[in-house]
């Protein structure tokens, strides 16, 4: 399903680097496995979740009588979300809104395009704390209020959160709104194959079977992301190319590159040591733009490529002028594999160790593969880095400092105290 090709990277390391990565390597598969036993980790009893009804059962309504499905959430409550919807490319007749900032006019240009009679709020907060998210709901809903009868607005708001006393769930009981569970021991950002992606996956029509049967068939067979790990760990220690650029030459994977930009750096970034910084470009777009500084600059990066090799529809150019006649029969296929080729060859002759991550098509059940091999791989550099890459105490030290500041006793002093003890949500 997924091809690894990872020889130029491999190369540049000696014997004896390769040797000890090795070692590493089983070291860290062994305390993956005894970890996963001794936890579990939820995101890895995700595709194995049986009862999927509640989404169908949710999701019909939505397709039937609602013309808007609008997501307000924010990082691992939106961006795996985004990122599937945006692949899988299947031309729903819901329309799919998402509110992330609180920004004026984000919210202008949203509200704009709603019919708020015809739309179904869903709000997605594994916390249920989360300032932006709440301060959108509480504008979203004094909206429904002025447009949908009180006895009907519980038509329109479905909550997706975990089950315990947060703001959203106590909220969700006492108004009687629909909840959709995320499992506690799923992170937010490790979260796209529970309620929060799978519900909206399911009104956009897509098969979230077969998307979890992807993601079981990667953990079931998981080596290529523990050898993806055993690289990029390398390449940031050994080759001291302290930034990964993640690369795809697909335009559907946009926003799965910002997801994994997510994924990598939060879960990473823990100490002065261990954090190799994700940098997102686009092929071909960045051969204009960034490529210049990749090939140029600084010898700080290796790089991952992720293709998608085979298209449809493809569009073949049947006329073509002077000096282009070579593109005469070429189909943009054709164009754009040149163009990954050259791109690849040029950033290897620059002396940049590349990866090369292939897949045959894009579809339900290889985007549920794309989805673990990443969580799969990151966990696994968090434990080449010996840091837990579940949590994210900077992250809550912004959502603690941020609500100080708009309450009337805001806290003097903004020095980080980033331990594990500040990884509950505020
Ligand atoms: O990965 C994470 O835990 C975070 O990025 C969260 O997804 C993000 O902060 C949003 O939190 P919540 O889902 O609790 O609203």
């Amino acid at each position: 399903m997924l091809t690894l090709e990872s020889n130029h990277l491999a190369q540049q390391f000696s014997t004896i680097q390769k040797q000890a990565l090795r070692q590493k390597q089983k070291n860290m598969e062994l305390r993956f496995k005894s970890e996963h036993q001794r936890l579990p980790f939820g995101f890895l009893e995700l595709p194995y979740q049986k009862n999927l009804a509640p989404y169908a059962r949710l999701a019909s309504p939505i397709q039937k009588k609602m013309n808007t499905l609008l997501t307000l959430g924010i990082g691992g409550s939106s961006l795996g979300t985004k990122a599937a919807l945006e692949a899988l490319n299947l031309n729903p007749k819901t329309n799919f809104l998402f509110l992330e900032s609180p920004h004026p006019s984000e919210i202008e240009r949203t509200f704009r395009k709603i019919d708020f009679q015809k739309t179904t709020v869903n709000v997605v907060s594994k916390s249920g704390n989360t300032l932006e998210t709440i301060a959108l709901f509480f504008l979203v809903l004094e909206e429904l209020q002025k447009k949908v009868p009180a006895s009907r607005i519980q038509e329109h708001i479905i909550i997706t959160t975990e089950k315990n006393e947060n703001f959203l769930y106590t909220l969700a009981k006492q108004k009687k709104w629909r909840v959709l569970e995320i499992p506690k021991n799923v992170p937010g950002r490790y979260s796209v194959l529970s309620a929060v992606g799978l519900f909206a996956l399911c009104v956009a029509g897509a098969n979230i079977k077969s998307i979890l049967a992807g993601a079981r068939e990667m953990w079931e067979h998981p080596q290529a992301a523990f050898d993806f790990a055993t690289w990029a760990y390398g390449a940031h220690r050994l080759l001291h190319r302290p930034i990964h650029v993640f690369f795809p030459y697909d335009p559907r994977l946009s926003f799965f590159a910002d997801w994994f930009l997510q994924l990598w750096a939060e879960s990473l970034g823990k100490s002065e040591t261990s954090g190799p910084t994700p940098l997102k470009a686009l092929g071909p777009q960045d051969q204009h733009s960034l490529c210049q500084l990749f090939l140029a600059g600084p010898r700080d990066k290796w790089f991952t490529l992720l293709s998608v090799r085979s298209h449809k529809p493809t569009f073949k150019i049947s006329g073509s002028l002077g000096s282009f006649s070579y593109l005469k029969n070429k189909d943009t296929q054709t164009i754009l594999q040149a163009e990954l080729e050259a791109t690849q060859t040029a950033l290897q002759a620059f002396q940049n160790p590349t990866l090369h991550l292939s897949i045959h098509h894009l579809d339900e059940k290889s985007l549920g593969a794309l989805f673990m091999f990443f969580e799969l791989a990151t966990v696994a550099c968090g434990y080449f880095y010996d840091i837990n890459p579940f949590d994210q105490p900077a992250v809550e030290h912004i959502k603690r400092h941020s609500r100080s500041l708009l309450t009337t006793a805001p806290i003097k002093s903004v020095k980080p105290h980033l331990d594990s003890s500040d990884t509950k949500p505020v």
